[in-house]
């Protein structure tokens, strides 16, 4: 009976991530035509990336919180593409022979190994520049005041930018080599710095998007905000499980942490003591929805549990 029922609610996360993801493809298919004047071959390269698969787990994220806090999940479907394409436009530059020197990504070759990293450069800037033009849309339609639409595009850069994720991307790569340099930092503290920029930030504005759009309390906003804190540290150090033991086939990449000597969870504290931090801060991501009904925040819980489960 018990196991039945786990059975259900397991099948039941995957329907909702599996509907909620075949929506916001639909969205992107729908922003992804081609443009006056833009060239093919960058909207080629571009749409190559946003569509090779993927998750989507920020706009899933951009989603769930507006219908958490009242909001109908279709009215935020452009900013959850947004956060998409700022998402892929990360991946497309972390693989970049100048920063992790992958091949593989998605289940396919990388952006650069198939356009050249010119255009892959330039496929990134097209996405993260395309990303503030539809967040803005969203707004306008929406009729946002002029305090929440622009809370609304500060939330987004400031998790993108070099306060957040681009902040993140550089500690990581000034931390590679750590065991051999001696580069004056606290590893632990440093780690959680990197963990908490290059992927939680990008994470906790996806979920102050979603806030913002449903015109959310500041105190509901604050929740989502410590909820995406702790749901992106979990699912960085997830990743950093996956690159050591996971699939690679199921994954669809790699993994190149150990080849770049990078500082990660599973470096510094091993995979048995990473996986448990990853719980503890998946249960302190549940903790911080207390402001929502049960009823509210069941999705954002259950995914706060699927971010540690995951094989890919
Ligand atoms: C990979 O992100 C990069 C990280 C920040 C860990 P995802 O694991 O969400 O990658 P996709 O979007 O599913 O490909
Ligand atoms: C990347 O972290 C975080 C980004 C901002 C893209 P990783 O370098 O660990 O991501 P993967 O493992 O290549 O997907
Ligand atoms: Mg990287
Ligand atoms: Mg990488
Ligand atoms: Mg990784």
């Amino acid at each position: 009976m018990r196991k039945t029922l786990i059975r259900e609610a397991e099948i039941s996360l995957e329907s909702y991530l599996s509907a909620y993801s075949k929506m916001v493809d639909a969205e992107l298919k729908k922003l992804f035509v081609r443009h006056a004047e833009e060239p093919a071959s960058i909207l080629k390269a571009m749409s190559y990336s946003i569509f090779a698969g993927g998750k989507r787990l920020r706009p899933i994220l951009v989603l769930a919180a507006h219908e958490c806090c009242g909001g109908k999940a279709k009215d935020a479907l452009k900013t959850a593409a947004a956060l998409e394409m700022i998402h892929t436009y990360s991946l497309i530059h972390d693989d970049l022979p100048a920063m992790d020197d992958d091949d593989l990504r998605r289940g396919r070759l990388t952006n650069h190994k198939v356009f050249g990293e010119a255009l892959a450069i330039l496929a990134g800037d097209g996405l993260l520049t395309y990303a503030f033009e539809v967040a803005a849309q969203n707004s306008a339609e929406m009729g946002l005041d002029g305090k929440r639409a622009s809370a609304l595009i500060q939330a987004i850069a400031c998790g993108a930018g070099s306060s957040g994720m681009v902040g993140g991307q550089v500690a990581d790569l000034e931390a590679e080599d750590w065991q051999n340099k001696n580069h004056g930092f606290n590893p632990k503290r440093h780690l959680e710095y990197i963990h908490l920029h290059k992927t939680a930030s990008l994470i906790m504005a996806s979920l102050e998007a979603g806030g913002i759009l449903a015109r959310a309390s500041e105190s509901r906003l604050k929740a989502l905000s410590d909820y995406g804190r702790s749901l992106g540290l979990a699912f960085q150090i997830a990743d950093d499980v996956l690159d050591a033991v996971g699939d690679k086939k199921k994954m669809g990449k790699m993994g190149s942490d150990a080849a770049n000597h990078k500082l990660t969870y599973v470096s510094l504290y091993g995979v048995e003591k990473a996986r448990q931090m990853a719980r503890t801060e998946a249960e302190k991501a549940k903790a911080a929805l207390g402001v929502f009904s049960a009823q509210q925040n069941q999705w954002l819980k259950r995914i706060a549990d699927y971010t540690i489960e995951r094989d890919k």
